[in-house]
């Protein structure tokens, strides 16, 4: 049996992919960027409707589940716990409001890391007090895409909505070794940009931080001046995220939905260069057979957007096992089994 489950918010459609991979069918999208919908097209074949606030609920089809990574909104009314009545005016209204009508079986919804914290954990609180009153029960917890087999430091917050049943368990989920930036590396490219040795400055003792990162030196351009003592120099936080180079033998800092010129310097074999764009869709888990559309600039901003396809695989294999009671079968080709394609 092939459930399915609808892609609010789909970007350029990692829920989608992710999803798919273990048999889910997707009945309906919604995603209101026109360059968004036009990548998704091309890899989907289905144009997604735009605004979700436009969006009839009756002209949605029946479905099991609803994804969603929606954007981060306040809610208006403070500590009423009116839950639902609450969320008017924000798009987490509309996801409210399509639950409220078609009682799926699962809610999956997800945001940044900060979310949790946003004004001060009310949002947090009138989302989960929101999807109880619609029936679900709720758990949350914030994920790393590092633990999910790609090298990369980002953390989002996940929350999953079970309708009338107990919670979505998120100790069961399974995590992966992690890897290295340089195990996702291309290896020959003609084109790779990289930096002149006058450009920047290595540090003596480079130290792989907890998160994994190993900041290893900077672009030498102007550092922060407020608070910057003499003799740190050396330090990552004095140099803004775009001059920080990091060691291909470690992980990578978070994609940036905004870094419209793919500013990500990385030392590797002892030089300097920039992450392609290939590269950076790696580093979000999209296979290489991703068709990627539009200039460049678009194309590091929606893959900065998006989600990690590795941890949603992880999570739609634990929802087709947790609530839907079923052994995972993989629902793709054998052709696309490698997460990258071994010819560049
Ligand atoms: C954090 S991104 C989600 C990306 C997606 N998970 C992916 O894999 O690419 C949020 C998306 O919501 C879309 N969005 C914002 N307002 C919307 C609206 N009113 N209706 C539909 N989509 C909207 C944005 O364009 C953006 O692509």
């Amino acid at each position: 049996m092939s459930y399915k489950f609808i892609d609010l918010f789909a970007g350029i459609g990692g829920f989608r992919l992710g999803f798919e991979k273990y048999g889910f069918k997707c009945v309906f999208s919604s995603e209101i960027d026109k360059h968004a919908q036009e990548m998704y097209y091309e890899n989907f074949g289905d144009m997604p409707f735009g605004d979700i606030t436009k969006i009839k609920v009756q002209d949605i089809p029946k479905f099991d589940i609803l994804s969603g990574g929606f954007p981060c909104q306040p809610f208006s009314i403070a500590g009423e716990k009116k839950g639902f009545n609450d969320t008017r005016g924000t798009l987490f209204f509309d996801i409210a409001r399509i639950l409220e009508y078609h009682k799926p079986k699962v809610v999956v919804l997800e945001n940044v890391k900060h979310f949790k914290d946003h004004d001060k954990g009310k949002t947090l609180q009138i989302v989960l007090q929101t999807l109880e009153q619609l029936g679900y029960s709720t758990s949350w917890q914030v994920l790393n895409a590092k633990d999910f087999g790609v090298p990369q430091n980002r953390e989002r917050t996940i929350i999953i909505g079970f309708y009338n049943k107990t919670k979505f368990d998120f100790l069961n989920l399974e995590k992966k070794q992690n890897i290295k930036i340089s195990d996702i590396l291309e290896n020959d490219n003609n084109n790779f940009e990289y930096l002149d040795e006058l450009e920047y400055t290595i540090i003596k003792t480079p130290k792989k931080q907890i998160s994994g990162l190993t900041f290893v030196g900077y672009r030498n351009k102007k550092i922060r001046k407020n608070g910057v003592r003499k003799n740190t120099e050396h330090l990552s936080r004095v140099h803004k995220q775009p001059n920080r180079i990091y060691s291909s033998e470690g992980t990578h800092p978070t994609l940036s939905s905004q870094e419209p010129t793919g500013r990500y310097f990385i030392y590797h074999k002892k030089r300097v260069r920039k992450l392609t764009l290939k590269e950076c869709y790696r580093l979000m888990g999209f296979p290489d057979k991703f068709k990627k559309i539009g200039t460049n600039a678009k194309q590091y901003n929606r893959v900065g957007n998006s989600i990690v396809v590795p941890m949603v695989e992880e999570i739609a294999k634990q929802i087709k096992c947790q609530f839907f009671n079923q052994k995972y079968e993989l629902n793709y080709q054998p052709k696309q089994l490698n997460l990258f394609d071994p010819v560049n």
